[in-house]
């Protein structure tokens, strides 16, 4: 572990030698302000009936030769109770809206076999369904989130979903989850009213949409005490019409208000760009669009801060990530694609953009989980790898519940022509563990940062922790070389602080 280290200061070393400018950074802490709570949801996972995101990459059954628990992979079920997921969300997403819960319950083998009209045409076996589900969250220690079928379901169909999973009496419902083999009521966090009802689930508008949305909420009934969080379907993008109409429209049962945002490298959704062998314009364009984030999120909780004074609805993002081209050589519908040292900076730039607005921001999915988009896992056949992506949230899991603590930062920027984004971003915060952290993501692949920082309310002259970085932008495990990028020890006295180029780091204040 020591050499290790050593190694890594060494590769810190090098790569500071080699950057041309260095980034000028200027962080003020004051330990004794603190704000909002930074809720572990923010670090939900996304499982969608999508590709080999559930199937292989979740999902293998009890008969596999790859090693399971119970039908669920073991290693894949190792590592993210690692990273501490706290939430699933399933079972999408576009497949959500014409998912029927009860094809997904009983006997495996005499569940019907449909086809995924979403993701790439294939056949839907239904093996993972409603008591695999509650299961794979249980072994992970995570909550649920489950989305129900809005679009092409019934209200009756819901509810009755609701009180299949919920139900603590006699009634015949919950028999039949006793006799599927579920004594106990399974507990849901968060229920999903829809999903995309702007688009796949549904093209409605917000008003018709909203109008549903109360009538659907109305007939989910559960045990007292037992209600899970209400989430209505919301926009994107910059769009915040229907977080306006939404949050207008409905004032009873209701949580929250979804919210998707995708990365791309570039507006066309007919060439996102590519997942490796990218340029440095394509880098910075991913951190310019990603970036956007800050200014969607601000402009939505501006429009619930209207309709919603009390802060009672919350904006969930519970799609994110980055989106590239699907590799040429696999499935298009399959959405599988590589993820480097940009995706974790990618991601880390985004828990900075949410610890920000924690207040509002209480709950959010990547996508998605394994296998599909911005993975944290991606396997093939028995093997898997850990993305870039996946030792960012291992690094981040000590914000999961953490207090904010206030700071000021002014940064240098990164720019490229007429277009700049912030060189570093960061988050304080008071861990649950009584600590004080630190994350800093450098967005510039080129150069360094040097961190001035002052930290009034707390003894501290020492930054111990982790980095991520590498030397190429697209650097990525592979399943031949699954071991080329994670997090390396990093240690550092607070009068000396600099960052390396294209990275992200998390460390204790000592
Ligand atoms: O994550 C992939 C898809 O993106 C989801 O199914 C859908 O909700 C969104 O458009």
């Amino acid at each position: 572990m020591k050499l290790k280290a050593l190694a890594a200061i060494g590769l810190l070393c090098a790569t500071t030698q080699l950057s041309a400018k260095t980034l000028k950074v200027d962080i003020a802490i004051d330990a004794n302000q603190t704000g909002a709570v930074i809720n572990k949801d923010i670090y939900g996972q996304f499982a969608e009936h999508l590709g080999r995101g559930i199937y292989e990459g979740v999902w293998v059954g009890e008969d596999s030769a790859i090693p399971n628990t119970r039908g669920f992979r073991t290693d894949v079920l190792e590592a993210l109770r690692d990273i501490k997921v706290p939430l699933v969300r399933w079972p999408g997403g576009c497949f959500a809206d014409e998912y029927h819960w009860r094809e997904g319950i009983g006997p495996r083998q005499d569940r019907p076999v449909k086809v995924n009209t979403h993701w790439g045409g294939v056949e839907e076996p239904n093996s993972f369904g409603t008591h695999e589900f509650f299961e794979f969250v249980e072994l992970l220690g995570a909550d649920a989130y489950v989305n129900g079928n809005l679009g092409s379901g019934s209200v009756r169909e819901m509810a009755e979903w609701v009180e299949y999973m919920t139900g603590e009496k006699g009634s015949t419902l919950a028999n039949e989850r006793r006799a599927n083999g579920r004594e106990e009521p399974f507990k849901i966090a968060y229920f999903g009213i829809g999903n995309e009802a702007w688009g796949c689930g549904g093209n409605m508008r917000p008003e018709y949409y909203a109008d549903l949305y109360n009538q659907y909420a109305t007939f989910l009934k559960t045990p007292e005490g037992k209600k899970p969080k209400f989430v209505a379907s919301g926009g994107h993008t910059e769009d915040t019409t229907w977080t306006d109409v939404l949050s207008k429209n409905i004032d009873s049962n209701i949580d929250g208000i979804s919210y998707h945002f995708y990365t791309l490298p570039n507006s066309d959704w007919d060439h996102k760009g590519r997942a490796i062998k990218f340029t440095e314009q394509e880098w910075f364009d991913t951190m310019e669009r990603t970036y956007r984030m800050d200014e969607y999120v601000r402009a939505n909780i501006a429009t619930l801060d209207k309709n919603d004074p009390d802060g009672n609805i919350g904006l969930y993002v519970d799609e994110w990530g980055t989106w590239y081209d699907p590799e040429p050589e696999r499935d298009p519908g399959f959405l599988y694609q590589q993820n480097t040292l940009r995706d974790a900076v990618v991601a880390a730039v985004n828990f900075n953009i949410f610890h920000q607005h924690a207040e509002r921001v209480t709950m959010t999915n990547i996508a998605q989980m394994v296998n599909v988009l911005q993975a944290m896992i991606l396997t093939d056949k028995e093997k898997m790898v850990l993305t870039p992506t996946y030792h960012a949230y291992g690094m981040y899991k000590v914000f999961q519940d953490a207090t904010s603590v206030q700071f000021s930062l002014k940064t240098d920027q990164y720019k490229q022509g007429k277009k700049s984004v912030p060189g570093v971003t960061a988050s304080v915060a008071r861990g649950k563990d009584g600590k004080l952290h630190l994350a800093l993501v450098n967005l510039d692949p080129l150069n360094d940062a040097a961190i001035a920082l002052s930290v009034k309310g707390a003894k501290v002259n020492r930054a111990v922790g982790q980095v991520l970085t590498a030397q190429a932008m697209d650097t990525r495990n592979t399943f031949t070389q699954p071991n080329n990028i994670a997090p390396t020890a990093f240690e550092a006295s607070l009068d000396d602080l600099t960052i390396p180029a294209k990275s992200v780091l998390v460390v204790e204040l000592k």
